[in-house]
């Protein structure tokens, strides 16, 4: 999969994509990730990217022209990958949850993401967009964490990427509901102790038990999704 990051501050992914399990899968080839400035798709000498408002207000606009030709750009640069989604990160799109991220691994070949900044982009500009994702019901200053954060979601599903020790099929979300409590040494900390039943070895038994422990504790704090699982 390739990953173009439309962004006015590149800089700002520096130490995200270099390291841990991402700056590893993009070292390895695993997955490209490219960081694109948008200033490169102005055709002025002061590199302008964007404006003020039409009918007044505070703030101001990303214009259509640069976005528009670096989607252009971006999506004819490679024959490799001839299916591009182009998803623009704002607090106006779809929530994005486990579902998005897993399809968006299993399905996309090239995914443009573009990261708004100010006011957002001037509307007409939203033709270009096959999708438009919030991380959250929050208003952040620009699109750099929000892109950051569905890179890394979409990465560590892609085949490779995630070692076993860290495999992802059994954590939250990937069947509904949390992940189960986790342990390891030593078996008393503070007088506090690791659950007998994942002393024993019985791994049926721990099956059953990780499966309660993480309906409970889903029940407790998102009853929303228990609910959603039952309706299934
Ligand atoms: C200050 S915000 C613009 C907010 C916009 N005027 C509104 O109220 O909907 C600037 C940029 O940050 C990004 N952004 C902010 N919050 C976000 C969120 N919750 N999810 C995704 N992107 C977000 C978007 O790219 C947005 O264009």
């Amino acid at each position: 999969m390739k990953i173009d990051i439309l962004t006015l501050f590149p800089e700002m992914f520096a130490g995200f994509l270099e390291h841990s399990i991402l700056g590893r899968a993009h070292k390895a080839g695993l997955i490209e990730i490219n960081l694109v400035q948008w200033r490169d798709f102005t055709l002025d000498k002061h590199r302008k990217v964007d404006d003020a408002p039409y009918g007044g207000g505070a703030g101001m606009v990303l214009m259509c022209d640069p976005l528009f030709r670096a989607i252009e750009a971006l999506k004819s640069a490679d024959e490799n990958f001839p299916e591009t989604q182009v998803i623009y990160l704002t607090p106006q799109g779809q929530p994005f949850v486990q579902s998005i991220a897993i399809d968006l691994s299993e399905h996309a070949q090239h995914l443009i993401l573009v990261c708004g900044h100010y006011e957002g982009v001037d509307e007409r500009a939203r033709i270009l967009f096959d999708r438009e994702i919030s991380i959250g019901d929050y208003v952040l200053t620009g699109g750099e964490l929000p892109a950051a954060i569905l890179t890394d979601a979409v990465a560590r599903l892609m085949p490779g990427v995630l070692g076993n020790d860290e495999s992802a099929v059994h954590e939250s979300f990937m069947h509904g509901i949390f992940d189960h409590p986790h342990y390891t040494r030593p078996e008393v900390y503070r007088d506090m102790t690791v659950p007998s039943i994942l002393l024993g070895g019985h791994h049926a038994k721990i099956q059953e038990w990780r499966y309660e422990r993480a309906l409970e504790r889903t029940r407790e704090v998102r009853p929303d999704l228990v609910e959603k699982l039952g309706q299934k």
